[in-house]
């Protein structure tokens, strides 16, 4: 298949289908929803990690690679899922979480009572000769970056919560224990692997002091030389021996240059890697914990380097608003109270018409929101809660503080997904492990069934459009429109073919001079739009929210 005609649906496990009534989301959950996304009409589906873990960070802390955890299953029922999936002609993707394991996992273990060999497998170092810590690093969740090995008087590298230690990838016998897990995997007809945060685990084994600035320290351990050896190596062990085989690195705060390596077709180290710079721009100076106002201008120019600068360089985005780690696009770049059906859609079709993979995360194409939880003990997030702390000890009082958490938590995706209007939205006939958004009366998947004019009747649209249409996965990508305020727009072209995307992201009328991008406005034709059907105009007006897509076919 051409991969820039996959769509991809990713599934937050915990939170999409209770089977069992105990709150909890899991497999046989998800086997029931299957001809749900059959419907939807995606190709694959990506689960997040479901294997046993402590669950201090949702399973991105794992313990046993190959066992599923207790709340999710067994591993009979994970052999059910895939053959249920199998029949169903939707293909799985499941994480590969290598930048560290749980504390709890047995390697860990084992180098906690003295196991020399696996006391490798992590970043274990003494404190400095006058006793203070190795090294001044953050952790991604707030506070320092290490922790007591024990009682040894050492201490562990842990670069995201204190549970998940820092994996050393420069251990031949550690990398060769990854490329079990993953060949086992892949025997198992498992046909894509995102893998979780890779571009640093290339770590200096010296783990030297940083100057404090907070950028100047990701670059010592982002997009390292080694990481591109390291995933050579691993693609040559483990999917390099498969021909149809999709893998995404997640890629934090990545470049052009390192991602066109990571993700281009001739570089063939993956088939494509996420970016979230474009999810960093309601961040004041750089800083994801504020209450700031998105910067349009800013969010177009990410995307539309993005676009150009891999497909100069042959590479391929994926292609996203919303994941577990991140605030609903929904409510985070529209208005989905006042213009719900709008707002959901044209953020889907700015993202859809682009070159490269589309993924979309559970219960966008119902428009979900946040849940504007009123307080902090609603949060389950260990991010949340620690930078909730944070913001307190910063002065800033309980209100300010739960305003910026509302807004920036990862929770805010993880609500359950909102099946029907009924009791607990028909996620569990329990009591679900975080509370629901209370929208799920008016947003829900049953409404949206319903009606044929529906988000999710969009979703299907916009999937369908591009399997059918090369120009939306293969043509050109020209930004067009760079500094309007409102519109976020562009054309697509291939061959003699071209189509423009007009996508009005403000409460007010857009109008747009499209004198010069319009040669001949009678050649083109409606493709899609969230308003109906419109005419090309040279003058073109769109209405709050509006969504064209307009066709010019090749006349040959
Ligand atoms: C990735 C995951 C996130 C997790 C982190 C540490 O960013 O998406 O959920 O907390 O890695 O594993």
């Amino acid at each position: 298949m051409n991969q820039n005609k996959r769509v991809i649906y990713q599934i937050y496990p915990k939170s999409f289908m209770d089977s069992n009534g105990d709150g909890l989301g899991d497999l046989r959950g998800i086997c029931q929803k299957i001809p749900y996304l059959k419907e939807l009409g995606v190709d694959m589906v990506r689960i997040s990690p479901f294997f046993k873990s402590p669950q201090k960070d949702n399973g991105y802390d794992i313990a046993d690679y190959l066992s599923v955890d207790p709340i999710y299953g067994t591993n009979e029922d994970l052999d059910f899922l895939i053959g249920e999936f199998k029949k169903a002609g939707i293909d799985l993707m499941f994480d590969m979480v290598f930048n560290h394991t749980s504390v709890d996992h047995i390697r860990f273990q084992k180098a906690l009572a003295g196991d020399k060999k696996y006391q490798d497998f992590y970043y274990i170092r003494p404190p400095k000769e006058d006793g203070s810590l190795p090294n001044n690093r953050t952790s991604k969740f707030g506070g320092p970056a290490r922790k007591e090995f024990g009682d040894t008087g050492n201490y562990y590298l842990c670069l995201y919560d204190k549970s998940q230690a820092d994996l050393n990838r420069a251990n031949p016998d550690l990398r060769k224990e990854v490329y079990k897990i993953i060949n086992y995997r892949l025997e198992r007809g498992i046909k894509g692997l995102r893998f979780d945060v890779l571009n640093v685990i290339g770590k200096d084994q010296a783990l030297p002091d940083s100057s404090g600035d907070i950028e100047e320290e990701k670059k010592l351990y982002t997009d390292t030389p080694v990481v591109h050896e390291y995933i050579r190596e691993m693609k040559r062990e483990t999917f390099g021996k498969y021909d149809d085989v999709v893998t995404v690195g997640e890629m934090s705060s990545t470049d052009i240059e390192n991602s066109s390596l990571y993700g281009g077709r001739e570089t063939g180290e993956l088939s494509m890697v996420f970016n979230f710079h474009h999810l960093k721009v309601d961040y004041q100076d750089g800083e994801k914990w504020t209450d700031a106002p998105f910067d349009f201008l800013r969010l177009k120019e990410i995307l539309n380097a993005r676009q150009v600068g891999m497909d100069e360089k042959n590479a391929t985005n994926a292609l996203f608003w919303n994941n577990h780690d991140q605030p609903r696009a929904n409510s985070r770049f529209a208005d989905p109270i006042n213009y719900p059906f709008e707002s959901a859609t044209l953020l889907a079709q700015t993202i859809q018409l682009m070159k490269g993979v589309v993924f979309i995360y559970q219960g966008e194409e119902i428009g979900m929101t946040n849940p504007n939880f009123k307080s902090i003990d609603q949060y389950r997030d260990v991010e949340s809660k620690n930078n909730y702390e944070i913001l307190l000890k910063a002065g800033k009082s309980p209100e300010e503080a739960l305003k910026i958490i509302g807004e920036k938590s990862r929770d805010d995706s993880r609500t359950p997904l909102q099946w029907t209007g009924g009791e607990e939205a028909g996620f569990t006939t329990g009591r679900p492990w975080i509370d629901l958004a209370e929208n799920y009366g008016e947003v829900n998947a049953e409404k949206n069934l319903s009606d044929e004019n529906s988000i999710f009747a969009y979703y299907q649209k916009l999937i369908k459009l591009r399997k059918e249409e090369d120009i939306i996965s293969d043509g050109k990508y020209l930004p067009i429109l760079e500094k309007d305020p409102q519109v976020f727009a562009y054309l697509r072209e291939l061959g003699g073919e071209k189509l423009i995307n007009l996508n009005n992201r403000s409460d007010k009328e857009a109008e747009v001079d499209l004198s010069e991008i319009l040669d001949d406005p009678s050649s083109y034709s409606y493709l899609l739009g969230n308003y109906g059907e419109r005419e090309a105009e040279k003058i073109f007006t769109l209405r709050p929210y509006e969504a064209v897509c307009l066709i010019k076919r090749d006349k040959k």
